[in-house]
């Protein structure tokens, strides 16, 4: 695939007032989202779930792609067709999570560095056959009263940046994702350094490794207070930190930027973004890339009656949408 190709699929991502719908929680995660909602962790109701999602009538009006797991792009609907089929014929743009998950990065407790890139060329052109046209890889970066190190942020940012370049080379639009989680006391001023921090290293380690930003889309943590900081900013001082950091560290010729939720309640995630794009114009598209803040209510609701219920969450999947899509526009009313 040539630049001109991975630049036009980054850019009908972050198509105006469209985002992505992120339901690639590995086997562990999802075992937990299922059974907070009292489903068994079984490959059928994973199956079924995600066939709920992704056949979601008029889900690509404001969806552009969605991000599978390893499990979920081997698998097709009840009657056979496979997801992937199902999601090019809407317009969906099937996108993986490709890296292997964060584990203890030795000799720094309490932080974490992201594996997967052994071998991760040959997933990569396993996952094309499979019509995967992005990839996703997530690293942590947990802030506490001694974290983040900067060991911690570089060896996080030189792999994301490995795992860029061998996507581009496979034909697949890297979407890199250095989440600052939520968890903690800190307030948003400690957050913003962080963030800032993170992303000068990522930038920096794409460039070392020859990654071609126009065929890049970054997945970013908004600028935010810590869950358990006593002090909790505002939804406009989120949004102005979160212009202010990614305006001071991302190229402009990036083709967009997507927010994960990361935590944050359905409406907070919908306010923010909505927020963020009312102190536009920016250089780049910013629109969503939610997991949680998308599926949450649906799930909940199919959780209580699988196939009772079944319509109504994928009202809800399509009404949560709607009103993030709005939001990536800045036209969300509340
Ligand atoms: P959340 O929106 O639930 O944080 O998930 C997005 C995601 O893909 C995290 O990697």
């Amino acid at each position: 695939m040539s630049i001109e190709d991975l630049e036009s699929v980054a850019q009908a991502m972050v198509a105006p007032g469209k985002g992505i719908i992120a339901i690639d929680e590995s086997t562990n995660t999802i075992r937990k989202r299922l059974e907070a909602v009292g489903v068994e962790n079984t490959e059928e109701h994973r199956r079924a779930y995600r066939e709920m999602l992704l056949t979601t009538p008029d889900l690509s009006d404001h969806i552009s792609g969605a991000i599978l797991y390893d499990e979920t792009i081997r698998q097709s609907t009840r009657e056979g067709v496979p997801f992937t089929k199902v999601m090019r014929d809407a317009g969906i743009i099937p996108g993986i999570k490709v890296d292997k998950g964060a584990k203890p990065l030795a000799g720094f407790p309490g932080e974490l560095v992201t594996e997967g890139l052994d071998g991760l060329r040959d997933r990569l052109a396993e996952y094309v056959k499979f019509g995967a046209q992005f990839a996703k890889w997530r690293a942590v970066i947990t802030i506490g009263d001694d974290t983040p190190s900067s060991t911690c942020i570089e060896a996080n940012c030189h792999a994301l940046a490995r795992y860029a370049a061998l996507c581009q080379e496979a034909g697949l639009v890297p979407m890199v994702e250095p989440e600052v989680l939520m968890d903690g006391n800190h307030d948003i001023d400690l957050c913003y350094e962080v963030t800032e921090a993170t992303l000068r290293s990522l930038f920096g380690a794409l460039y070392e490794q020859n990654v071609m930003l126009e065929g890049t889309i970054l997945k970013a943590s908004m600028v935010i207070s810590g869950k358990g900081c006593p002090d909790q900013a505002s939804r406009d001082e989120v949004a102005d930190a979160t212009v202010r950091c990614l305006k001071s560290t991302v190229p402009a010729i990036l083709p967009g930027i997507v927010f994960l939720s990361g935590g944050q309640s359905d409406e907070d995630a919908t306010a923010h973004l909505n927020a963020i794009n009312q102190l536009g114009p920016h250089p780049w598209p910013l629109s969503f890339s939610y997991g949680r803040a998308m599926q949450q209510a649906a799930l909940k609701l199919w959780g209580d009656d699988m196939h009772g219920n079944y319509v109504e969450s994928q009202r809800t999947v399509a009404q949560r949408a709607r009103e993030n899509g709005l939001a990536a526009l800045g036209q969300w009313e509340g």
